[in-house]
């Protein structure tokens, strides 16, 4: 039988109860194998909650002091390794306070006036979610400067554009990487977002109601660094969207690393040879000597299942919760946890994949650009220059690239008579204009992969992510 916080004599609640939990209903109900992890963010609140009651002169101030002084001893004997609750605790909340009334007796029992484990968990929660998404957004530049030193080493790289996966229109690899920038930057404006929904506090909602203690909730919000207090305490220990937003802001994220994990991995198959994987991030086949396996990217790929599958589990674990707190609630934190480790480590292994694990080929993908009809686009729009309507030059050259297909040549192997014989308006410089290099220099239009327009791109993300190396 544990010693519980309640009562301080037996496993119970108050004294409305007689017997003492199943063991096994016991161990289903504790959150404290996992909540342990808020255990600072706890401190903290509770820190700032005797400091208020002490201001507001509920308690004295040295009974302020001297449960602010109870806590941080706390905080020290975790960090020795000398605070380790039980089970009997529940949870984190029960196991801070028992541990403070052993150490300061019935002034440690004041703690918990004018608050609720309900206003209590819904703070330490936003707390470290909300370093977490600093943390997040950190680990997110890192691989935008990541991408950022690999475009700007590839401005002059080429690399085969597609759509469908079939060849489509040569482009800078430079151009392909940044969009990949792009999507990271949106991914941390959207956790911004959030991160301002985070930053409320709901401290003093107490259960659902309020309190009838004279407390300031302001007081304690501005001490916890809140931006401000949630105006309806029902709202308050209720809401859990602010969980709902940041993995659905997570679950893009992991979609975008998903996305490059796959072009990576397509680019480092034998078929593509667009990249080397060096021997930092590959592994090798137990059985196949020859083989080199992009495990990186495969478990970042299969490890976007995880934040998907959080998302959908927190928002059927809401849908259908009357008003106010239910026990339901204590199944967002292994979601939530995990999501943050899930992106936070794959973030950092896709950085260091970028930063050391492959190499480009320059030799295959200049071979890959020159040879196919990625360049068809611009025999049609030369057409449209010399005043030929798009619709019958597209036909024209559609006509042209089956009939070299049939005589396995490519565009660039045709004579200018030949040229000449299929439309009058060809003349001598269509085919410098034809050259990958010239074709991708023509994108000129605003967000094109012509090349003096990802130079503006590229000198603006240099700004924009400040890098240190420059
Ligand atoms: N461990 C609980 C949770 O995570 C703390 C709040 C408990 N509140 C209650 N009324 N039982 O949600």
């Amino acid at each position: 039988m544990g010693i519980g916080v309640t009562s301080g004599e037996a496993d119970a609640w108050s004294d409305r109860f007689e017997q003492g939990l199943n063991p096994f209903i016991e161990e289903f109900n504790a959150s404290i194998g996992f909540d342990i992890t808020l255990l600072h963010e706890d401190l903290d609140a509770s820190i700032a909650h005797a400091h208020m009651l002490g201001d507001c002169g509920v308690i004295t101030l040295q009974e302020s002091k001297e449960l602010e002084g109870g806590l941080e001893q706390i905080r020290d004997e975790f960090l020795e390794g000398k605070f380790n609750p039980n089970l009997t605790d529940e949870d984190v909340h029960f196991a801070v306070e028992r541990r403070l009334i052993n150490l300061l007796g019935n002034l440690g029992k004041k703690l918990h006036t004018g608050r609720s484990r309900n206003d209590q968990v819904g703070t330490d929660l936003r707390l470290w979610l909300r370093r977490k998404i600093d943390e997040i957004d950190i680990e997110i530049e890192r691989l935008q400067k990541a991408l950022f030193l690999k475009s700007e080493s590839n401005l002059y790289t080429l690399i085969p554009g597609y759509t469908h996966l079939q060849r489509a229109q040569p482009i800078s690899l430079a151009h392909h990487l940044l969009a990949y920038i792009e999507m990271l930057q949106r991914d941390r404006d959207r956790l911004q977002d959030t991160r301002r929904r985070v930053n409320h506090s709901p401290l003093g909602a107490a259960a659902l109601a309020g309190t009838s203690v004279p407390i300031d909730r302001l007081k304690t919000a501005s001490q916890l660094g809140f931006e401000k207090i949630y105006s309806n305490s029902l709202d308050a220990v209720s809401d859990r969207d602010f969980a709902v937003e940041f993995s659905g802001a997570s679950a893009l994220v992991m979609v975008h690393l998903s996305r490059l994990s796959e072009e990576i991995i397509l680019w480092a198959s034998e078929e593509f040879s667009f990249v080397r994987l060096t021997d930092r991030c590959a592994t090798g086949s137990s059985l196949m000597p020859q083989k080199k396996n992009p495990d990186v990217p495969e478990l970042v790929r299969g490890k976007s299942g995880r934040v998907f599958g959080h998302l959908q589990g927190l928002l059927t674990m809401m849908k259908g919760l009357p008003l106010a707190y239910n026990k339901d609630f204590q199944e967002d934190k292994e979601a939530l946890f995990d999501v943050v480790h899930t992106l936070k480590t794959c973030l950092k292994a896709m950085s260091i994949l970028i930063e050391e694990g492959l190499e480009f080929c320059p030799e295959r993908l200049a071979l890959a650009v020159a040879s196919d009809f990625s360049n068809a686009t611009d025999v049609a729009d030369y057409l449209v220059q010399k005043g030929v309507p798009f619709r019958e030059a597209y036909q024209l050259v559609g006509r042209l690239v089956k009939q070299c297909l049939s005589q396995g040549n490519l565009l660039r192997d045709l004579s200018l008579d030949q040229w000449k014989a299929l439309h009058p308006s060809f003349e001598e410089d269509l085919l410098e204009k034809l050259t990958p290099v010239k074709v991708v220099s023509a994108r000129i239009s605003e967000g094109g992969t012509g090349f003096d327009r990802v130079e503006e791109q590229l000198q603006l993300w240099r700004s924009r992510l400040v890098l240190t190396t420059q």
